[in-house]
């Protein structure tokens, strides 16, 4: 997990780890002491040796506290839980007795629970369990292991899967509690846990391994199960703690192995132990791995897509799929039942070498991709402005100049040399309508000019550090140069019309007014005269560049109303203020609170 667990994030804050001294809870508390946090370690016996090496952990003489404590005492969390932020509730017998593991797992969870409302902590996280998530014997084979599936109870306990049984039904019963008593609950399920032990006592699932090490069993189970590796569950707990967006459950698993593959492993590294080669059951077939997904959490450790999670719907029907333009299986499976496929995946850059492949490997292997899974249309997001030079292709005719050049990289004359993201985006999308011909795909075009506007990535994209420039000193001139400018609004809503429309077909021009350089800077200053927007051209020996005339009647016979280029360039740099890629100089702050 590439998640950064070394920044201090959580100097000044007091959590609860319940059942600190266990395998997992000792890597929590282990990463919490890291990252700057005050702990309080619930364990049942704090003179207990086997809870001696925590006190010993980074950071444990200044900012751990052992708390006595028991899942059945509730007063006893109530003590250890109070004056904390969060909790997390790692304790659990993990055991098969029923007798044994019922109690603790779910009056436990429910006195956790109970507690941590009374405290007012800010978030509570849960180690739930796989167990929690894929007992389900009606689940069809296809069927993808995700967040949404639930283990049947009925199901675990005709099979004597007590611990199954009591890890859902405590799960169950923290989120219903977390809804009546309005705590922040996140929950993570991991699979089988190993890696370095902490603490001195083997865990149960330690033991999993030890066995086939240390002759305890002769041959191996015919059986599949998921792994992941302990820090990785203890960063994943404090991930989903940090991320305010982070919701509902999180499966943490790196892969599904079957006992034949582990034990192959380990027969790798470690030759000189009498791992077992046979498997007990030899009758049957091997049984086959389950589908799973481990993207969720994944995607919650890389900061720069979080937003997403967080859009009005995203947690019931917004799937992240990992994808690369250049990984053909990759965009297959994510566009494999689909209806349609918005194809806005580009680098917008002018370096050859990193625009050329994706852009025009990645918008054919796109097509293909969806032209396999029979999708209904595809939008694709192509192009009408150079960064170098404003050139409206299809209107200056240029596009057939550039094409021709494309099929002759050899004859790259100095307009194309320069204006590489044009070169790029103009093969790319002539590749992508001879293939639509080709393999009977219903295409639409969308080409928009500059796209400004609000950000809801916390990102600065390409189109916006073009204006961010003239804002923030970077630059003292501006270009004689005219180029086109559009809302991104406006053009995420073309995009969406187009495939709406059974009617639209071709390309659809995306632009609502064509503007000189030194317009948008004069409308800037208007808007913001707190910043040193440039007054000067830096060329001032040629005429004004003039403006080309343009159309953009084809999308607004679709129903698409512009927004105004002024009101575009005022939100764009509202948003850079707001998501503080721009300070506001302090008279402005002064004069706002004067006024
Ligand atoms: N290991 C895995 O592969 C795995 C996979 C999925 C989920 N989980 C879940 O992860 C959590 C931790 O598992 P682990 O592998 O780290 O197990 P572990 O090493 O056995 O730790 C379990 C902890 O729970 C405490 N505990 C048990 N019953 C208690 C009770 N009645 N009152 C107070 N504390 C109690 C134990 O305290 P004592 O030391 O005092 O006994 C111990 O500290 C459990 O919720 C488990 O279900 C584990």
């Amino acid at each position: 997990m590439p998640a950064n667990s070394s920044s201090l994030s959580g100097q000044g804050q007091t959590v609860c780890v319940t059942g600190a001294g266990g395998f997992i809870a000792s890597w929590i508390v282990k990463l919490l002491l890291e990252k700057g946090y005050s702990v309080k370690g619930t364990v049942r016996n704090p003179a207990d040796p086997k809870n001696s090496h925590l006190m010993e952990l980074e950071g444990a003489q200044e900012r751990l506290t052992l708390c006595k404590a028991h899942l059945l005492d509730y007063e006893s969390l109530k003590e250890a839980i109070q004056g904390c932020d969060g909790v997390f509730h790692t304790a659990s017998p993990a055991i098969e007795d029923p007798e044994q593991m019922m109690e603790p797992a779910v009056t436990g969870t429910k006195n956790v629970m109970m507690a941590a409302a009374e405290a007012k902590v800010r978030r509570v996280v849960i180690t739930s369990s796989i167990g929690a998530v894929y007992m389900d014997p009606n689940r069809s084979p296809d069927v993808v292991v995700d967040e949404s599936c639930w283990s049947d109870l009925e199901y675990c306990k005709n099979t004597k899967n007590f611990y199954c049984y009591g890890k859902t039904v405590a799960e169950q019963g923290a989120w219903d509690l977390a809804k009546k008593k309005g705590v922040d609950l996140v929950v993570v399920n991991p699979v089988v846990v190993i890696g370095p032990l902490l603490q001195p006592t083997v865990n149960a699932t330690t033991i999993h391994i030890l066995k086939y090490l240390n002759g305890a069993v002769r041959t191996y189970a015919n059986a599949v199960q998921g792994y992941v590796h302990v820090r990785d569950v203890a960063l994943a707990h404090i991930v989903v703690f940090e991320t305010p967006s982070a919701a509902g459950r999180y499966i943490c698993s790196e892969r599904v192995l079957h006992r034949g593959e582990v034990v192959e492993i380990l027969a790798k590294f470690f030759p000189e132990y009498p791992i077992p080669t046979k498997c007990s059951d030899e009758k049957n077939p091997r049984k086959q791995p389950y589908k799973f997904t481990n993207q969720k959490i994944k995607n919650l450790a890389d900061p720069k897509n979080s937003h997403l999670m967080e859009l009005e719907g995203a947690q019931e029907r917004l799937t992240l799929c990992k994808a690369h333009l250049l990984d053909y299986e990759s965009l297959k499976e994510a566009i494999q039942g689909c209806d349609g496929v918005f194809h806005t995946a580009s680098p917008a850059i002018e370096d050859p070498e990193k625009m050329m492949e994706p852009e025009v490997t990645g918008t054919r292997n796109v097509m293909t991709a969806a032209a396999e899974a029979k999708v209904r249309r595809v939008v694709l997001t192509s192009s009408t402005w150079t960064p170098t030079g404003a050139l409206m292709l299809s209107l200056m005719n240029l596009a057939g100049v550039i094409l021709s050049i494309a099929r002759a990289p050899s004859q790259l004359n100095e307009m194309a040399l320069q204006n590489l993201y044009c070169y790029g985006k103009t093969v790319a999308e002539q590749g992508a309508w001879d293939l639509a011909k080709k393999k009977g795909v219903d295409l639409v075009v969308v080409n928009p000019v500059v796209v400004l506007g609000p950000l809801l990535q916390p990102t600065v994209n390409a189109t916006t550090i073009h204006i961010l420039k003239y804002l923030n000193g970077a630059v003292k001139t501006y270009a004689n140069a005219v180029q086109g400018y559009v809302h991104v609004r406006d053009v995420a809503l073309a995009h969406i019309v187009v495939f709406e429309t059974p009617s639209a077909s071709g390309r659809y021009i995306c632009s609502e007014r064509m503007l000189h350089r030194g317009e948008v800077l004069e409308i800037l200053a208007k808007f913001f005269p707190e910043y040193p927007i440039p007054t000067k051209c830096s060329d001032e020996k040629n005429p004004r560049k003039q403006p080309y005339k343009f159309t953009n009647q084809k999308i607004k016979d679709l129903g698409i109303e512009f927004i105004p280029v002024k009101q575009c360039l005022y939100e764009t740099v509202k948003s850079l203020q707001e998501n503080g890629h721009l300070p506001i100089p302090k008279l402005a702050e002064d004069s706002v609170k004067t006024h």
